[in-house]
Protein backbone atom coordinates (compact mmCIF):
# COMPACT_ATOMS: atom_id res chain seq x y z
CA UNK A 1 0.00 0.00 0.00
CA UNK A 2 1.43 3.24 -0.80
CA UNK A 3 2.09 5.94 1.11
CA UNK A 4 -1.93 6.85 1.86
CA UNK A 5 -0.62 10.37 4.18
CA UNK A 6 0.99 12.21 1.07
CA UNK A 7 -0.94 14.30 -0.75
CA UNK A 8 -1.11 14.12 -3.95
CA UNK A 9 1.01 16.18 -6.49
CA UNK A 10 -0.76 16.56 -9.86
CA UNK A 11 2.06 19.38 -10.80
CA UNK A 12 4.52 16.23 -11.28
CA UNK A 13 2.25 14.10 -13.32
CA UNK A 14 1.08 16.84 -15.57
CA UNK A 15 1.40 14.62 -18.34
CA UNK A 16 -1.48 13.37 -19.74
CA UNK A 17 -2.80 10.36 -17.84
CA UNK A 18 -2.73 6.16 -19.32
CA UNK A 19 -4.12 3.11 -18.17
CA UNK A 20 -2.17 0.50 -20.25
CA UNK A 21 -3.68 -1.93 -22.15
CA UNK A 22 -3.43 -5.86 -20.67
CA UNK A 23 -4.08 -7.93 -24.25
CA UNK A 24 -2.76 -10.69 -22.77
CA UNK A 25 -4.46 -11.06 -19.44
CA UNK A 26 -5.82 -14.29 -19.01
CA UNK A 27 -9.57 -14.27 -17.53
CA UNK A 28 -9.35 -16.45 -14.52
CA UNK A 29 -12.35 -18.07 -12.65
CA UNK A 30 -11.39 -19.57 -9.47
CA UNK A 31 -13.41 -22.10 -7.64
CA UNK A 32 -10.85 -21.77 -4.31
CA UNK A 33 -12.19 -22.96 -0.46
CA UNK A 34 -15.16 -24.59 -2.91
CA UNK A 35 -17.58 -22.65 -4.03
CA UNK A 36 -16.65 -18.54 -5.26
CA UNK A 37 -16.77 -17.94 -8.96
CA UNK A 38 -15.28 -14.72 -9.95
CA UNK A 39 -13.23 -13.36 -12.90
CA UNK A 40 -10.50 -11.35 -13.07
CA UNK A 41 -10.91 -7.83 -16.38
CA UNK A 42 -9.22 -4.82 -16.52
CA UNK A 43 -10.31 -1.95 -14.42
CA UNK A 44 -13.29 0.10 -16.73
CA UNK A 45 -13.93 3.80 -16.03
CA UNK A 46 -17.03 3.09 -14.43
CA UNK A 47 -15.84 1.13 -11.70
CA UNK A 48 -13.85 3.86 -10.23
CA UNK A 49 -16.74 4.76 -7.32
CA UNK A 50 -17.08 1.11 -6.22
CA UNK A 51 -13.09 0.79 -6.86
CA UNK A 52 -12.48 3.81 -4.03
CA UNK A 53 -15.78 2.92 -2.00
CA UNK A 54 -14.28 -0.62 -1.48
CA UNK A 55 -10.75 1.22 -0.46
CA UNK A 56 -12.71 3.13 2.07
CA UNK A 57 -14.41 0.14 3.39
CA UNK A 58 -11.03 -1.32 3.93
CA UNK A 59 -8.64 1.14 5.21
CA UNK A 60 -9.28 3.49 8.30
CA UNK A 61 -9.77 6.70 7.83
CA UNK A 62 -6.32 7.77 7.95
CA UNK A 63 -5.32 5.18 5.68
CA UNK A 64 -7.96 5.10 2.83
CA UNK A 65 -7.27 6.90 -0.61
CA UNK A 66 -9.35 9.93 -1.26
CA UNK A 67 -10.84 10.06 -4.79
CA UNK A 68 -7.77 12.12 -6.03
CA UNK A 69 -5.05 10.18 -4.61
CA UNK A 70 -6.33 6.56 -5.76
CA UNK A 71 -7.24 8.07 -9.43
CA UNK A 72 -3.38 9.73 -9.40
CA UNK A 73 -2.05 6.17 -8.36
CA UNK A 74 -4.28 4.08 -10.93
CA UNK A 75 -3.23 6.91 -13.66
CA UNK A 76 0.13 6.95 -13.15
CA UNK A 77 2.37 5.93 -16.16
CA UNK A 78 2.79 2.11 -15.79
CA UNK A 79 -0.08 1.43 -13.54
CA UNK A 80 -2.61 -1.15 -13.93
CA UNK A 81 -5.67 -1.79 -11.98
CA UNK A 82 -7.30 -5.13 -12.11
CA UNK A 83 -10.35 -6.01 -11.19
CA UNK A 84 -11.94 -9.34 -9.49
CA UNK A 85 -15.57 -9.57 -10.43
CA UNK A 86 -18.11 -12.44 -8.97
CA UNK A 87 -21.92 -12.25 -9.69
CA UNK A 88 -23.02 -10.07 -7.08
CA UNK A 89 -20.35 -7.19 -8.49
CA UNK A 90 -16.70 -6.23 -7.76
CA UNK A 91 -15.49 -8.04 -4.97
CA UNK A 92 -12.03 -6.74 -5.03
CA UNK A 93 -9.10 -4.95 -7.00
CA UNK A 94 -5.46 -4.30 -7.07
CA UNK A 95 -3.36 -1.76 -8.06
CA UNK A 96 -0.03 -2.19 -9.45
CA UNK A 97 2.96 -0.33 -11.66
CA UNK A 98 5.79 -1.13 -13.46
CA UNK A 99 8.65 0.63 -13.14
CA UNK A 100 11.49 -0.91 -15.28
CA UNK A 101 12.71 -3.84 -13.86
CA UNK A 102 10.82 -4.02 -10.50
CA UNK A 103 6.88 -3.96 -10.11
CA UNK A 104 5.46 -2.09 -7.22
CA UNK A 105 2.17 -3.21 -5.38
CA UNK A 106 -0.14 -0.03 -4.74
CA UNK A 107 -2.84 -1.54 -3.08
CA UNK A 108 -5.04 -4.45 -2.68
CA UNK A 109 -8.21 -4.44 -1.61
CA UNK A 110 -11.06 -7.28 -1.09
CA UNK A 111 -14.34 -6.71 0.75
CA UNK A 112 -14.83 -8.11 4.20
CA UNK A 113 -17.24 -10.91 2.90
CA UNK A 114 -15.23 -12.01 0.03
CA UNK A 115 -11.91 -12.26 2.26
CA UNK A 116 -10.20 -15.82 2.34
CA UNK A 117 -11.49 -17.08 -0.48
CA UNK A 118 -8.62 -16.88 -2.86
CA UNK A 119 -9.93 -13.73 -4.36
CA UNK A 120 -6.85 -11.66 -2.83
CA UNK A 121 -4.29 -14.65 -4.35
CA UNK A 122 -6.13 -14.93 -8.05
CA UNK A 123 -5.47 -10.81 -8.04
CA UNK A 124 -1.74 -10.85 -6.83
CA UNK A 125 -0.53 -13.67 -8.73
CA UNK A 126 -2.70 -11.97 -12.20
CA UNK A 127 -0.65 -8.35 -11.47
CA UNK A 128 2.70 -10.30 -10.84
CA UNK A 129 1.96 -11.87 -13.96
CA UNK A 130 1.64 -9.02 -16.32
CA UNK A 131 4.32 -7.11 -14.29
CA UNK A 132 6.38 -10.41 -14.88
CA UNK A 133 5.95 -10.24 -18.75
CA UNK A 134 6.67 -6.16 -18.62
CA UNK A 135 10.05 -7.00 -17.48
CA UNK A 136 9.54 -7.04 -13.84
CA UNK A 137 12.23 -9.17 -11.97
CA UNK A 138 11.39 -8.14 -8.53
CA UNK A 139 7.70 -6.98 -7.07
CA UNK A 140 7.79 -4.33 -3.95
CA UNK A 141 5.20 -3.27 -1.44
CA UNK A 142 4.23 -1.15 1.71
CA UNK A 143 2.07 -2.26 4.35
CA UNK A 144 1.46 -0.72 7.60
CA UNK A 145 3.23 -2.81 10.54
CA UNK A 146 0.05 -3.86 12.28
CA UNK A 147 -2.10 -5.19 9.59
CA UNK A 148 -1.20 -8.88 10.06
CA UNK A 149 -3.48 -10.37 7.80
CA UNK A 150 -1.92 -8.41 5.08
CA UNK A 151 1.35 -9.79 6.39
CA UNK A 152 0.67 -13.12 6.82
CA UNK A 153 -0.92 -13.18 3.44
CA UNK A 154 1.74 -11.32 1.81
CA UNK A 155 4.22 -13.83 3.72
CA UNK A 156 1.99 -17.01 2.31
CA UNK A 157 2.78 -15.58 -1.31
CA UNK A 158 6.52 -15.92 -0.89
CA UNK A 159 7.35 -11.68 0.10
CA UNK A 160 9.75 -11.11 2.83
CA UNK A 161 10.35 -8.30 5.06
CA UNK A 162 13.06 -6.21 3.44
CA UNK A 163 12.91 -3.16 5.94
CA UNK A 164 10.92 -0.95 8.40
CA UNK A 165 10.37 2.84 7.72
CA UNK A 166 9.55 4.19 10.73
CA UNK A 167 6.56 7.21 10.01
CA UNK A 168 6.00 6.15 6.70
CA UNK A 169 1.96 6.64 6.97
CA UNK A 170 0.99 10.27 8.54
CA UNK A 171 4.71 10.59 10.61
CA UNK A 172 2.62 8.27 12.75
CA UNK A 173 2.88 4.50 11.38
CA UNK A 174 5.75 2.30 10.53
CA UNK A 175 5.44 0.73 7.33
CA UNK A 176 7.05 -2.69 6.31
CA UNK A 177 8.75 -2.87 2.93
CA UNK A 178 7.85 -6.46 1.56
CA UNK A 179 9.64 -7.51 -1.44
CA UNK A 180 9.26 -10.80 -3.49
CA UNK A 181 11.22 -12.45 -6.84
CA UNK A 182 9.35 -13.03 -9.76
CA UNK A 183 9.64 -16.36 -11.85
CA UNK A 184 10.43 -15.47 -15.14
CA UNK A 185 7.24 -15.36 -17.47
CA UNK A 186 7.73 -16.72 -21.03
CA UNK A 187 6.87 -13.62 -23.64
CA UNK A 188 4.08 -12.96 -24.86
C1 LIG B 1 -5.00 -8.78 2.59
C2 LIG B 1 -6.18 -9.17 1.70
C3 LIG B 1 -6.02 -8.50 0.34
C4 LIG B 1 -6.17 -10.70 1.49
O1 LIG B 1 -7.19 -11.01 0.54
P1 LIG B 1 -7.98 -12.42 0.61
O2 LIG B 1 -8.80 -12.51 -0.61
O3 LIG B 1 -8.69 -12.55 1.91
O4 LIG B 1 -6.77 -13.44 0.57
P2 LIG B 1 -6.83 -15.00 0.21
O5 LIG B 1 -8.17 -15.55 0.50
O6 LIG B 1 -6.31 -15.17 -1.15
O7 LIG B 1 -5.78 -15.57 1.28
C5 LIG B 1 -4.64 -16.35 0.89
C6 LIG B 1 -3.87 -16.72 2.14
O8 LIG B 1 -3.33 -15.55 2.77
C7 LIG B 1 -3.34 -15.75 4.21
N1 LIG B 1 -4.28 -14.83 4.82
C8 LIG B 1 -5.14 -13.98 4.19
N2 LIG B 1 -5.84 -13.28 5.10
C9 LIG B 1 -5.42 -13.68 6.31
C10 LIG B 1 -5.78 -13.32 7.64
N3 LIG B 1 -6.73 -12.42 7.91
N4 LIG B 1 -5.13 -13.93 8.67
C11 LIG B 1 -4.19 -14.86 8.44
N5 LIG B 1 -3.81 -15.25 7.19
C12 LIG B 1 -4.42 -14.66 6.14
C13 LIG B 1 -3.82 -17.18 4.43
O9 LIG B 1 -2.69 -18.03 4.39
C14 LIG B 1 -4.70 -17.39 3.21
O10 LIG B 1 -4.89 -18.76 2.87
P3 LIG B 1 -6.07 -19.61 3.63
O11 LIG B 1 -7.31 -18.79 3.59
O12 LIG B 1 -6.15 -20.86 2.80
O13 LIG B 1 -5.56 -19.84 5.04
C15 LIG B 1 -7.54 -8.81 2.36
O14 LIG B 1 -7.52 -9.25 3.71
C16 LIG B 1 -7.85 -7.32 2.35
O15 LIG B 1 -8.33 -6.79 1.37
N6 LIG B 1 -7.60 -6.65 3.48
C17 LIG B 1 -7.95 -5.21 3.62
C18 LIG B 1 -7.11 -4.36 2.74
C19 LIG B 1 -5.63 -4.57 3.02
O16 LIG B 1 -5.18 -4.58 4.16
N7 LIG B 1 -4.87 -4.70 1.92
C20 LIG B 1 -3.45 -4.85 1.99
C21 LIG B 1 -2.86 -3.48 1.81
S1 LIG B 1 -1.15 -3.46 2.14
Amino acid sequence: MDNRSSRVDTRSTSRKARVAGHPHLRIVYSRYNGGVSFRIRQFEKADFDTLWQIDQDCFDPQLAYSRPELAFYMRRPGSFTLVAEGDGGIDGFIVAESRRKSGHIITIDVIAKARRTGIGSVLLQAAEEKLSRSGAATVALETPVNNEAAIRFYKEKGYFVEKTVAGYYSGQLDALVMAKELARSPVG
